[in-house]
Order: C-alpha cells, then structure tokens, then sequence
C-alpha cells in the first residue's frame, strides 16, 4: 500500500486522525484536501451519516493557517428553529424577550478561525440570506439590529442530503450553494469503497488496542472478509465502534456473531410483498453462504461443494446476495508510519 493510502493519524483517535484510504473514490478527496487546506476558500463536505464529514472538516482545519484559530461546530437541527439565528449570529440587548444583555453568536466566536456548519441543509431562508452575507461581505448583524460587524473566519459546510435537489425543490438558494460550495467533497457511503474497510478496520483496532492497553492480534483473513461483504449502514461510525466492542472483548466471535446475523441492507421505500419476500429470501440465503464462506476460510470452491452447487451458481448468488466476488488484496494499516 503506498504510503499516501492511510493520510494522517496519530495516537488513540484524536478528532482530526484521518484515514483517507485507497479507493478511488477516496483518492480523489485525497488529491484535493492537501491543496484545499492551506487556502481559505468555502468547502462544502457532502455524505452519508457516520461517513466521516466531521473528522474531514477538523483535519482541514488543523492543517490550515487558521490551526491556532477555534473551530467552532454548529450542529444546526440541534438547535430549534427559533433560536438558530441568535446562536448563530448574536444578538443585542433587547432584541427579544428575555435578551437581557447583549450575546455574541457562534460566527463572532470563530473570529480568526474555521465555522463548520453542519447540516446545512437545515437552514431556513431567512438564515440562508444572512449566511449568504456573511460569505459575500464579510460581515455579520446580531438580531435585533446595530452596525454590522467585520468577521473574518473561514466557512465549512456538511450535509447528508443531496443540495442540488434541495435547490430544484426550491428549498436551498442556489447563490448560497455557489458561494458554499467552492471546493466540494464527496464522501461516499463505506459499502461502495470496500478496499478501505480493511485499512480502517485494522486502524481502528489498533488505535482502540493501545486506549485499552491490551495488545490484540490482527483480524484473521477471515473475519476481513466478513467485514468487507457488510454493507454498513451505519458507515464508518459503525465500523469504529465494532471494533471497539472487539478491543474490549478481544475475541473475534464479537465481530462474527454480530455481521453474521444481521440481514442485508433493509428495503427502502413503499413495501411491495413481492419485494420483501425476494429480499428475505436473499438475506436468508446471504447469511448461510456467508457462515459457509466463513467456516471454509472464504475457499468459493469448498463452499460451493458444501452448499451443493456449482462454483458458477455460487458467484451468481454472490453477485445477487452483494457479496464481493472478488478478493480484494490485504492491506495494512500498521505498515505505514502516521504523517503528522
Ligand atoms: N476517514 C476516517 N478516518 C478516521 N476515522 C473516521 C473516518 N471517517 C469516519 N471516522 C470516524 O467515524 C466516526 C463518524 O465520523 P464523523 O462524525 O466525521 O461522521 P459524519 O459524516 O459527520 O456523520 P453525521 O452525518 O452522522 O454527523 C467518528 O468517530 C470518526 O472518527
Ligand atoms: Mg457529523
């Protein structure tokens, strides 16, 4: 694995250690956040829960000539509608009920630093407008007037919905999507980038491994293999926090019980009786093949033998059931020193 596969990491998971991988999909966030990093331009980080927007953004940040400066996260759909204006932007003495004294907002608080805004996709349009401002002059206005204020942070932007469809349903200002989107990074979902699994699974394991202090021994070719035919809903998250469960146990059965009872990713949807007999059927079928996969070291021969059927049967039914057919090279995350 090149020594570029595995971007930055250091201790036992400290927020920005970043596994950036060796898919393609991953290679391209990796030919631009290096470059992105040091400039100060909008980036607009979009992907599914629990794929690693946050981490993305706190690495960029930490490598950026605002490292010294804050990064200050909003969560927006944390905050209720009605308040999310006056968090974010401050607000003046009296300007509603109960504003006793004047309160900065969380922009003001990022001054000299980074702004993660994360869940963008939550913001009314009044608030799209004044974010829209901020990006275009500068500058922002605490609710209940006074002179606008210069603010000079830099704006990072997070979603798991798809913006482009939020802007044609009318629900997004496209201008704010422009402005926001100067370099945009896409994090795909972790079951379409099977050649990082590993690479992050034995990262995970030994990071947890040296938290806990107990040496752990690496995953067998076995269980890799179990892990990369999961479809992990939950995305890296899920991932991370298997194999934290599998450093406080230390034993792999852990792993293997849990993946091997789980179904294939649910129906999405409106339900169609048809469908969902079809599906549990496949997940019923997916799950003896993996088990029989598993027992025979992931040999497709044996287990076609032991499945009674032909070893072309078995690689269609792997194809239907979304097991990888192929092998994918082992990789290892404890080969490649950490660049800080
Ligand atoms: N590339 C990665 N390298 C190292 N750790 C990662 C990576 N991606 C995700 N993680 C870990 O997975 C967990 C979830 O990541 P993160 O919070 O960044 O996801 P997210 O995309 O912001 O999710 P959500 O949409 O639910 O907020 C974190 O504990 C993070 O450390
Ligand atoms: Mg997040």
């Amino acid at each position: 694995m090149s020594k570029s596969a595995v971007a930055m990491s250091g201790g036992s998971l400290p927020p920005t250690a970043l596994i950036l991988g060796i898919s393609p999909a991953m290679e391209r966030v990796r030919s631009c956040v290096e470059r992105v990093a040091v400039t100060d331009v909008p980036v607009l980080i979009q992907g599914p829960s629990g794929s690693g927007k946050e981490v993305l953004a706190r690495w960029l940040h930490a490598h950026s000539p605002r490292a010294q400066g804050p990064f200050v996260k909003v969560h927006c759909p944390a905050i209720p509608e009605m308040l999310l204006e006056s968090e974010l932007f401050g607000h003046e003495e009296g300007a509603f009920t109960g504003a006793v004294r004047a309160k900065p907002g969380r922009v003001e608080e990022a001054e000299g630093g980074t702004l993660f805004l994360d869940e963008i996709a939550e913001m009314n349009s009044a608030l799209q407008a004044k974010l829209l401002h901020l990006l275009q002059d500068g500058e922002v206005s605490r609710v209940g007037g006074g002179e606008p204020r210069p603010i000079n942070v830099r704006v990072m932007c997070a979603t798991n919905h798809d913006l482009e469809e939020e802007m044609r349903a009318g629900r997004f200002r496209p201008d704010l999507f422009y402005r926001i989107n100067v370099i945009g990074l896409e994090l795909p979902p972790l079951r379409q980038r099977p050649q990082d699994v590993m690479l992050l699974a034995e990262y995970f394991v030994q990071s947890y491994s040296q938290r806990y202090g107990r040496p752990l021994a690496p995953l067998s070719p076995s269980t890799l293999e179990l892990l990369q035919a999961y479809p992990w809903p939950g995305n890296v998250r899920e991932l991370e926090n298997l194999m934290n469960r599998y450093a406080i146990f230390g034993s792999e059965a852990v792993i293997v019980n849990e993946l091997l009872g789980k179904p294939a990713a649910e129906a999405e949807g409106a339900v169609s009786l048809r469908r969902v007999a079809r599906q549990a059927s496949l997940d019923a079928q997916r799950q003896v093949i993996l088990q029989v996969l598993h027992a025979h070291q992931w040999n497709r021969k044996q287990t076609a033998r032991a499945l009674k059927i032909s070893y072309r049967a078995l690689l269609y039914k792997l194809r239907d059931t979304g097991i990888p057919t192929r092998r994918t090279g082992r990789t290892s995350a404890r080969a490649v020193p950490p660049i800080q």
